[in-house]
């Protein structure tokens, strides 16, 4: 099986579940594993992958500027490769999470839903069945009042391990369950 885990990370936070995620599937054999970190005017063959993991911090609410670019860059040029349909038809044994680290200071969670949800939006139009959105906890950098008055608590230091270790227990359910489906397609 072959993965991807593309990210956009300003600070570290969102670096350090992608490290994860990757690691945990690099620790399954058999799984061939992309890390690739955003960066300007990237092009990505997304469809050379099975299992594509997609995250970004969160930044008002939405994933940060520069991957919103990138997948509206991507989103074009799969337009008029004729790669997006109209109903995207569902491609066999290919499979999406997204994810985000987020901050949650003044509506919690909601404020990190949007931004999965675009880019789970961008994977549903390539035809990837987008099995979750995973929201992980991430100190607000240089804000310590937003990283302890906010409705999330105390989160200076997050993510920290146990919130890697859920990370880490997230993959391996999925692999779990996709791993004989995705070899058999
Ligand atoms: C300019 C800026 C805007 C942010 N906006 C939000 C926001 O709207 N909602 C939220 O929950 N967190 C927000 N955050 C917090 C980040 O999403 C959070 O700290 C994240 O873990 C940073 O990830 P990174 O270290 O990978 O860049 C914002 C952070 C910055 C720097």
């Amino acid at each position: 099986m072959k993965s991807l885990v593309f990210y956009e990370s300003t600070g570290g936070n969102t670096e350090k579940v992608a490290q994860r995620i990757s690691r945990t599937l690099d620790s399954i054999p058999g799984n061939e594993t992309d890390l690739i970190k955003l960066s300007p005017e990237i092009e990505i063959d997304f469809f050379q992958y099975d299992l594509v993991f997609l995250g970004s911090p969160v930044v008002a609410a939405l994933p940060t500027q520069s991957m919103m670019d990138c997948i509206k860059r991507h989103h074009k040029l799969y337009v008029k490769q004729d790669k997006i349909v109209p109903s995207s038809p569902l491609l066999p044994g290919k499979y999406g999470i997204c994810f985000c680290t987020y901050a949650g200071p003044h509506i919690g969670m909601g404020e990190a839903l949007p931004a999965t949800m675009l880019m789970r939006s961008f994977l549903e139009h390539i035809g990837y069945s987008v099995l979750d959105q995973w929201h992980t906890l991430g100190e607000f950098h240089n804000r310590h009042d937003l990283s302890t008055q906010g409705r999330m608590g105390n989160i200076l230091g997050r993510p920290n391990e146990n919130d890697l270790l859920d990370i880490e227990n997230r993959v391996k359910g999925v692999l779990n369950s996709l791993g004989e489906t995705i070899n058999k397609v």
